[in-house]
């Protein structure tokens, strides 16, 4: 059914050696993933399921076919592989199903580069006709330094850059019919977000995806946690890529404790919301 989640990629053993290098508090979550690559369908259809409790097994395998014969999502994965850095097929539909099923008014995303994970999350806004997206990235830069922006001066290293550098635009991928429910800001993502916040009511789906060192993600999870509705999910790309507990030290200190799917970390505000079709769902 879902043949894009089962392509191999990456494999097992690599993995497998990659657990070593992980700090005790991301062991286990490490350990876990195993069962992603053994069952790919059944980790994010049971992920889904839990994220939005209010939906049905019925509704959360729609979602994931939806985002599996999504031609936007399709677009993009045709990319791969000579376009690197984009989001797996994996992450683009559980992104994409995850939106669908929760219907957030708002989502906040820092991260954009080609724009993958954009083109998830706004693709399926226009299906469920509500919601709208803001985007964090740095101005596009070519070479690595302190860069000047509005909203102050940064330092970015060279594989903070190298992405976007080599392409017009920060969301080349993101096509015109899908942006109108789409805003970028362009900056550090620990400068813009707090300014970004205080104008939003209230964050349904914060995805990070931005710079993944500790500090910076520890810094991003601060400043989004408080506003995030209750029931609100925070997703964190690339948590084990440099092989520090960021995520895992702040989900001890939230109260809360952080799922995985492949190498994607998921935390979710305790509480009930309203979705979008007035929907009470219940926060895990
Ligand atoms: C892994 S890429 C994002 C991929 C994107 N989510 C996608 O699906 O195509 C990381 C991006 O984070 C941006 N970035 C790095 N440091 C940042 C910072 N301090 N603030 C905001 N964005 C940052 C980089 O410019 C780069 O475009």
């Amino acid at each position: 059914m879902t043949g894009h989640l089962t392509r191999p990629s990456g494999g097992l053993l690599p993995r497998l050696a990659q657990f070593r290098a992980q700090p005790p508090g991301m062991r286990g979550a490490f350990a876990r993933a195993v069962f992603d690559y053994l069952d790919p369908e059944g980790s994010v259809e049971r992920l889904l399921g839990r994220l939005v409790p209010a939906a049905n097994d019925e509704e959360v395998r729609d979602a994931v076919r939806e985002g599996v014969s999504d031609p936007e999502i399709s677009r993009v994965l045709g990319l791969q592989p000579q376009t690197p850095g984009l989001l797996s097929a994996r992450e683009m539909v559980f992104i994409h199903a995850l939106v669908l099923l929760a219907r957030p008014a708002v989502v906040v995303e820092t991260g954009v580069a080609h724009g993958s994970s954009s083109v998830a999350i706004l693709s399926a806004l226009r299906k469920i006709g509500s919601g709208r997206l803001y985007s964090i990235d740095l101005p596009m830069v070519e070479r690595e330094g302190t860069i000047e922006s509005p909203e102050g001066a940064c330092d970015v290293g060279r594989e903070e850059t190298t992405l976007v550098a080599a392409y017009d635009r920060v969301g080349w991928l993101i096509p015109e019919a899908l942006r109108d429910r789409w805003e970028l800001h362009l900056g550090d993502s620990l400068r813009v977000l707090p300014d970004l916040l205080s104008r939003l009511d209230q964050v349904d789906l914060f995805l990070h995806d931005s710079l993944h060192r500790y500090a910076h993600m520890r810094g991003e999870f601060e400043i989004v946690w408080p506003r995030l509705s209750d029931g609100g999910i925070l997703l964190a790309d690339d948590i084990f890529v440099f092989h520090h507990a960021a995520i895992a030290d702040f989900a001890r200190s939230a109260g809360v404790r952080f799922r995985t799917y492949f190498g994607m970390g998921v935390m979710q505000k305790p509480g009930r919301r309203k979705t979008g079709d007035g929907r009470g769902e219940k926060g895990t």
